[in-house]
């Protein structure tokens, strides 16, 4: 029986909400990682060893970003509303490296796996906006060098961005929601248990099964895009069901 009032709310979201806007989820049957090696990809050795390779591989996820006519789906746009007409706080933490979310107008996001359309130099860790495409020849427009430019995406191995304040607003968060993640990437696997750790009820959303779906205390099977709208719905109108 959950019986806090519900004030704080964190969403964390994976590639599946974007999926019904065009874009290639990782895993499963038509995931990117199906295709690509992960261990040639997304590290840092894979990035130091073949640049090139990776910069294509980013350069072409931009290019689908801004030209192929993508847009938010219902599920962007229901969690914008949420966090507008919501009377407690919502925040946001994506592992997505698109700008679906901000399209859409949510407000609060952590973006905890970088963003696609912003590099950073290896130097300085100071990041930029760049919608380009990146590769070894472009100038640092912080030192002026070539070669010190990188995609502002967090790789395997490295740390997540922003940890500290993902940790505080678990702590504080009264219901969690996840949607559209397979559970099986740390830490972001784990924020269902540290968020019930502090006594938060917890909520799934996904098409398929996710990894850690033991861990929640409702799980809802369906399209991104339908269930969050209908979620959001319920939660707004005050019908959420927090008795189970
Ligand atoms: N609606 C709901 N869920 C969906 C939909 C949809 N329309 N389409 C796919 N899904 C679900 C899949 O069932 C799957 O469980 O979304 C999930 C996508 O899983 P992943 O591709 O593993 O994406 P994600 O969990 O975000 O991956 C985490 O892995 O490679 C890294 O850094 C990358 O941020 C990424 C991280």
């Amino acid at each position: 029986m959950f019986s806090k009032p519900i004030k704080n709310i964190v969403i964390l979201t994976g590639a599946g909400i974007s999926e019904e806007s065009g874009i290639r989820t990782f895993r499963g049957k038509s995931g990117l990682w199906e295709e690509e090696k992960v261990e040639e990809i997304a590290t840092f050795e894979a990035f130091e060893k073949n640049p090139k390779k990776v910069f294509d591989f980013y350069n072409l996820r931009k290019k689908n970003l801004l030209d192929n006519n993508i847009s938010p789906n219902q599920a962007h746009l229901a969690l914008a509303r949420f966090e507008k007409n919501f009377p407690g706080e919502v925040n946001l933490i994506t592992q997505n490296v698109d700008n679906l979310h901000e399209r859409a107008g949510s407000l609060k996001i952590i973006h905890m796996h970088g963003e696609l359309l912003k590099i950073r130099c290896r130097k300085s860790d100071k990041v930029f906006e760049f919608t380009k495409p990146l590769d070894e020849n472009i100038l640092c427009p912080c030192c002026g060098q070539i070669g010190n430019l990188r995609p502002h995406i967090v790789w395997f191995g490295e740390m997540p961005l922003e940890l500290p304040k993902i940790f505080d607003l678990l702590k504080k968060c009264h219901l969690f929601l996840a949607i559209g993640t397979s559970g099986t990437v740390y830490p972001a696997a784990s924020f269902v248990q540290e968020a019930r750790r502090y006594g938060a009820y917890a909520i799934n959303i996904n098409s398929e099964e996710s990894e850690n779906e033991i861990y929640f205390h409702r799980v809802i099977k369906g399209k991104a895009s339908f269930e969050t709208e209908k979620l959001v719905g319920e939660i707004l109108g005050q019908g959420f069901r927090n008795d189970f």
